[in-house]
């Protein structure tokens, strides 16, 4: 459990770069805001480096992060509330008024029975005051973007190649990537994404007792369109008194 996303975690700030995780965060608040949500509590799941909570974790009285990669939190710019859990399995304790999964974490998870038990645990974590928002990365994007993510460079010491691919019959975008450093030496990982449609995540949402409240065009308040690239969740428990 600790090596996973070893790799991605030495080189993710250089292969984020083009993110504005400060614009974003200020849009997911907004999200949240529209949707009655209070500011009390957050849990971050799936958070990575952090460089959402970086920002995010000012808003909120109390914030805490966590992520399935021990390397990925310790390797957090700005140090934050973090722990090492498995989305499907959370050690977790209060009622967040946020529960938050951002870009395309669930993605990670290859089976509807890993999808379900994942909004099955976050649905014992909810009450009525409670918004869980989430986004998934839809077909289109896989089919237009895996050339551009074919690529390699060099970032803080490592040299890397990443290699892309969509297979459009089992709906699952694969990223290879290959790093050397003198401190790693030559290391593979390989990261794989099951490419959901929106009405299989709508069907295992409602099966474990979650509404959706909003589905909006990725990074926007727009309605989701047949042809959006992403697809932004926001979830309340079901007969939520708003
Ligand atoms: C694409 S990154 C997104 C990271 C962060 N949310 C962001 O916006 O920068 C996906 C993250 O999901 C995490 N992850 C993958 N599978 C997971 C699981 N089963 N449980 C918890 N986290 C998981 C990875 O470790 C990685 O940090």
């Amino acid at each position: 459990m600790q090596n996973r996303y070893k790799v991605t975690a030495a080189i993710y700030k250089g292969l984020m770069d083009h993110i504005d995780y400060r614009l974003w965060s200020d849009y997911l608040y907004k999200v949240h805001m529209v949707h009655k949500g209070k500011n009390m509590s957050a849990l971050e799941i799936a958070c990575g480096q952090g460089d959402m909570a970086e920002f995010l974790s000012k808003k909120f009285s109390v914030y805490f992060a966590s992520d399935l990669s021990k390397e990925m939190l310790l390797s957090a710019k700005v140090p934050h509330n973090a722990f090492v859990c498995d989305m499907r399995n959370l050690p977790v304790r209060f009622i967040p008024n946020l529960i938050l999964m951002t870009f395309d974490s669930i993605n990670y998870l290859l089976s509807y029975r890993d999808l379900k038990a994942c909004f099955d645990e976050i649905r014992s974590l909810m009450d009525y005051n409670t918004n869980f928002i989430f986004d998934i990365s839809l077909e289109k994007n896989s089919l237009k973007f895996w050339r551009v993510l074919n690529r390699k460079g060099d970032f803080n010491g490592y040299f890397f190649q990443q290699h892309s691919r969509y297979d459009a019959r089992k709906h699952l975008h694969f990223n290879r990537f290959d790093i050397q450093s003198d401190e790693l030496g030559s290391i593979r990982e390989e990261h794989i994404q099951r490419i959901y449609s929106v009405d299989e995540m709508k069907s295992a949402l409602r099966v474990s007792g979650l509404e959706i409240v909003g589905l909006y065009d990725g990074f926007s308040l727009k309605p989701l369109k047949s042809d959006s690239f992403r697809a932004q969740f926001i979830i309340k428990v079901n007969n939520a008194k708003n």
